[in-house]
């Protein structure tokens, strides 16, 4: 682990750049740490720009180059010293090398709490945007009456202020890897998404040609699966298979699974494909979802999946604005998760908010606004996803199907009435 430390002093002869020197040694098979001087910073002048001065830049190379950075400041009129202050509007103007580099804090002074005061205002000057240094929360490593701190050889007298010592070290070690984790790229693993369903997990049925007609006849027959009335235990609840089907055909919008091995195995067929958002036809069931979807689109697919499938989404959803002007239509896929965790695949239900978005209209007397202070730019990402879920649903060749937001309105009003009727009696 490479480290430099920065004495906050410009003073020859400083306790601060004392302690560095003992950190360095003393812990020097833990970690490797290099000494820097501000001294030869010159005094930050706006108008004369020297960025590119020779001992700016070495500062800067060095803290760029360094897993972490430590500095010791000096208490000064109860803040830090103006040379410190300087030197960090140098890396705050035109450089930012503290940029999201984890910082560790230290001071001495000549006093009991000497340093606390400059050392909290250290923190905030190294989180101001321009600057946005990562400092290491608590662990206040302070050295109070300083002057007598030290024995000849310079080493620390007090065992204990040693042992403190190396306790924050170890922690801005670890604080360190969790913050280099935060700052790394995310990769994408879209790639390794699996479209034609060549693994297998615990429940693939086996034996069964995955894009057969009658996949869901076959296999239900292999494995004998229960069915009619036969009951099943849920969480929390028994119902026969009648009863669960007719549970997920009432639901109010298409429902559709696939499973971790992204096979398609259900959607809660009750109308033909003409007549829904995102068509589908009874023998598409089993197959693998790259069946399921024209090839242009693997691409999105695929990075839908792994956005839930590694935990960065919950869920992706995707306004389709095929079906017209008076629908609403949604895709939203919904991660699935076992008791301990696990991905066990997507739920993906389309729904016309519309309808919804009327009825609480009406219910609470409200009309839509158009909302001046948000900006709608064509070329966002937000309309950029757009594309993307068009070509994942391939909504553009849905056919749409007129959604009567009157008679849905009007159905809501007579459920209000009810509901408030017995809310009233
Ligand atoms: C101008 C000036 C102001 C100081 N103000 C404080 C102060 O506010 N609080 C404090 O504890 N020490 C103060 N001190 C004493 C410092 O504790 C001491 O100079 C410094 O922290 C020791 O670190 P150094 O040897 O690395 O410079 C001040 C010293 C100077 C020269």
């Amino acid at each position: 682990m490479k480290l430099v430390g920065i004495v906050g002093s410009n003073a020859d002869f400083s306790y601060n750049r004392l302690l560095l020197q003992y950190i360095k040694k003393h812990f020097k098979s833990f970690v490797d740490i290099e000494i820097l001087e501000i001294k030869d910073i010159p005094l930050f002048n706006q108008s004369h720009d020297q960025t590119n001065s020779a001992p700016i830049q070495k500062l800067n190379r060095k803290i760029l180059a360094a897993d972490g950075v430590i500095i010791a400041t000096p208490e000064h009129n109860h803040t830090i010293p103006a040379g410190l202050k300087s030197v960090l509007e140098w890396l705050s103007f035109k450089i930012q090398p503290l940029s999201n580099k984890p910082v560790m804090l230290v001071g001495a002074s000549y006093y009991d709490q000497g340093s606390s005061r400059a050392q909290l205002h250290l923190r905030q000057i190294l989180e101001a945007p321009g600057v946005n240094a990562i400092v290491m929360p608590g662990n206040e490593f302070l050295l109070g009456k300083v002057k007598e701190a030290f024995d000849e050889q310079n080493n620390l007298k007090e065992q204990g202020t040693t042992d403190f010592l190396q306790t924050c070290l170890e922690k801005f070690v670890k604080f360190i890897k969790v913050v280099s984790s935060i700052n790394e790229p995310q990769k994408d693993l879209s790639a390794e998404e699996d479209l034609e369903a060549t693994g297998k997990i615990d429940t693939t049925i086996e034996g069964v040609d995955m894009s057969a007609e009658d996949w869901v006849e076959q296999a239900s027959e292999k494995i004998d699966a229960v069915q009619g009335d036969t009951y099943v235990k849920l969480n929390r609840g028994i119902l026969t298979v009648n009863q669960l089907n007719a549970l997920l055909a009432s639901m109010p919008m298409e429902l559709t699974f696939a499973d971790s091995n992204n096979q398609f195995l259900f959607y809660n067929y009750t109308e033909d494909k003409e007549e829904m958002f995102a068509g589908r036809v009874p023998g598409q069931v089993g197959n693998p979802l790259a069946n399921c979807h024209p090839p242009a689109t693997y691409k999105n697919v695929k990075w839908v999946l792994s956005q839930l499938r590694h935990g960065n989404e919950d869920v992706v959803r995707i306004h389709v604005p095929t079906h017209g002007p008076d629908k609403y239509v949604v895709h939203s896929y919904q991660a699935m998760h076992d008791d301990t965790g696990n991905y066990m695949g997507v739920n993906e239900y389309v729904l016309d908010f519309q309808p919804i978005i009327d009825w609480y209209l009406q219910q609470t007397g409200q009309r839509l606004a158009k909302d001046e202070t948000v900006e709608v730019d064509a070329t966002s990402s937000a309309s950029k996803k757009q594309e993307e879920v068009d070509s994942v649903s391939g909504a553009s060749e849905q056919a749409t199907s007129e959604v009567d937001s009157v008679s849905s309105a009007s159905e809501s009003a007579d459920v209000d009435s009810v509901s408030s009727a017995s809310i009233k009696s």
